[in-house]
């Protein structure tokens, strides 16, 4: 039987709508460092590999993205669940993150920011078209670098619902059989 449904005020639609996982986006300018939690982003092309995403104007994070034209977008797995909760909820301006939340980095290999050496993956970006960023705070970024552990093979990422609830990954459905190839990564 089909359950019956409400009629859902619109601002909360976020819940039903939300990509995952959430990330953690490091970013460096003029000798300053800089990490910040984020879940509004989507895959926007294959090649060249374009990521769209949200940085508020207010958060520190905007400034050195913006400044450097660079980050690195950090996958964390629930066992990180404190530390996203802690770095979405405090600014670089008051705090150095890092050393609060004792995040061990890596040196990145094509752009200033660091690598978090805990998450899952760790995606080197440039600004690829800084277009919408005035009107929207909306970056598209291209991933020029992208580091990602062997294992495990379906990590457990955090995916945000809003009013402080997450979901967990990890269980995976394939129907790869019935998927056109260009719906498979540009046929590759
Ligand atoms: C689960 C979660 C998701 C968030 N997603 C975003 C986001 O997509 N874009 C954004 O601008 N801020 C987002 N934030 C808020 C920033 O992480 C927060 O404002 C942070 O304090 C910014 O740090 P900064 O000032 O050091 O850059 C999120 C926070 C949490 C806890």
């Amino acid at each position: 039987m089909t359950a019956a449904k409400i009629d859902l005020p619109v601002h909360r639609i976020r819940a039903y709508m939300e990509p995952g996982p959430i990330v953690l986006v490091t970013s460096a300018h003029d000798g300053e460092r800089n990490v910040m939690t984020m879940g509004w982003h989507l895959v926007m092309e294959f090649s060249p590999s374009l990521i769209g995403c949200v940085i508020a104007g207010g958060n520190h994070s905007f400034d050195l993205v913006r400044a450097s034209g660079e980050c690195v977008i950090n996958i964390p797995t629930v066992s990180m669940v404190d530390a996203v909760v802690g770095i979405g909820n405090s600014s670089g301006r008051d705090v150095d993150k890092f050393a609060h939340f004792g995040l061990a980095t890596d040196r990145a290999v094509e752009v200033a920011a660091p690598l978090l050496r805990d998450c899952h993956a760790n995606l080197e970006c440039r600004i690829f078209d800084d277009a919408l960023v005035d009107r929207y705070n909306f970056f598209i970024l291209e991933v020029v670098r992208a580091h990602v552990a062997r294992t495990p093979k379906n990590p457990e990422t955090l995916h945000y619902t809003g009013d402080g609830v997450f979901v967990r990954a990890g269980r995976t459905i394939s129907r790869r059989a019935d998927f056109r190839p260009a719906l498979l990564g540009n046929g590759r």
